[in-house]
């Protein structure tokens, strides 16, 4: 069935399209025009502001011509043409809209995505990788450097598959393995609850690399929840909670080497539609809760009931990242931890990119807008 008007009147226009019948108001189509003198040519970014625009924007006719919408507007007289793909791609009257990208997992689904450094430069391979980092949040790399003295494809050369590293107050590469005097007791051979990094920076780091160089011979094992899967979890089985975590802020904060870096974050971060966009839980850097005396007994209880979640063993991916392989995963959906001491031999090496080097880097490259 092709594209129909099935009712027009001067401020709402009512199209009949794949899935089903759908009203445009004249302003956010005329908003959207598509005319040479709406839209740049070449890079499609919109030329006016919608304060040049009349107070009242009427729409005088409306035809399907040639299969594609043909519109003009009052009192400018403007005539745009809008295909129907981007009419059904774009429609927001009676859709439900989720985030599609994102599919949450248990540990026994997953199945790590693994790029071999020498396939990086393949595209169909490369964006394999890219797809995995986006939809499951992970991805392996390997292939890579590997021992004390190591020689070969380093983490910044990994990094570097998608873009400059994000360099912060640990350096462009940070060091994991046990030290003297550890700023932070992830730089020590103690067992690791699964956290994101970083909470109490803004913005957070949005994807992480963990390259091992040397593996522990005991214990070591890395532990890898989807907070995503968490978080759905929770909001299934307990709404209260899921709203009180995802209503309220909480401080984090890390204190050392001159630096003291706070941030407030969701625990679990809503768009407001609903989807879960962010979490972040790291028991090491959270601050003393703060949010009025009547709601914190509330909000410890909707906390522990995500903790005891993320711990429920279904949730835990466990496996041994071998030296020469590279994890590299979403910082702000994956949380990670490493179980039972490691021995002082074990050697990481870790560093963070901008999100939008992954996430940005696949879908429609034409769609680009303002920043
Ligand atoms: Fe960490």
């Amino acid at each position: 069935m092709g594209l129909h008007v099935t009712a027009l009147r001067p401020d709402v226009l009512t199209l009949d399209l794949a899935d089903g019948p759908a009203r445009f108001h004249a302003i956010w189509l005329r908003d959207n025009a598509r005319d040479d003198a709406s839209r740049d040519v070449v890079n499609d970014q919109r030329l006016f502001d919608i304060s040049e625009l009349a107070d009242e924007v009427v729409i005088t006719s409306a035809e399907v011509v040639d299969g594609r919408l043909c519109v003009e507007f009052g009192p400018d007289g403007v005539v745009s043409t809008f295909e129907a793909e981007w009419l059904e791609a774009h429609r927001y009257d009676g859709l439900e809209r989720g985030s599609p990208e994102a599919v949450p997992w248990l540990a026994a689904d997953l199945d790590p995505c693994r790029l071999a450094w020498s396939r990086r430069d393949d595209p169909s391979a490369r964006s394999a990788a890219t797809a995995a980092l986006v939809r499951d949040g992970l991805a392996i790399v390997h292939g890579l450097a590997s021992g004390h003295e190591p020689t070969g494809p380093s983490i910044a050369e990994v990094a570097g598959i998608w873009g400059p590293i994000r360099e912060t107050n640990y350096g462009e590469v940070f060091h994991v393995r046990a030290e003297a005097e550890p700023v932070n007791l992830a730089f020590t051979p103690r067992a690791l609850n699964v956290h994101t990094d970083n909470p109490y920076r803004r913005p957070v780091p949005g994807i992480q690399l963990l390259h091992c160089l040397v593996a522990s011979q005991a214990g070591g094992v890395t532990v890898l929840v989807d907070g995503f899967s968490a978080a759905e979890t929770l909001r299934s089985e307990d709404r209260g909670a899921f709203d009180m975590l995802s209503g309220h802020r909480v401080p984090f904060r890390w204190r050392g080497d001159g630096f003291d870096l706070r941030n407030r974050a969701a625990v679990i971060e809503v768009d407001d539609r609903g989807v879960v966009l962010a979490v972040s839980y790291n028991n090491r850097s959270a601050a003393p809760f703060d949010m009025a005396y009547a709601e914190m007994s509330g909000f410890y209880e909707a906390y522990r009931s995500f903790a005891n979640l993320l711990h429920r063993p279904e949730m835990e991916y466990r496996f041994t990242l071998s030296p020469g392989e590279c994890l590299v995963f979403d910082n702000q959906r994956v949380l990670h931890g490493r179980a039972g001491e490691s021995d002082p031999d074990r050697y990481l090496q870790g560093c963070y990119l901008d999100r939008d080097w992954v996430h940005g880097s696949i879908g429609n490259p034409t769609e680009g807008s303002t920043p």
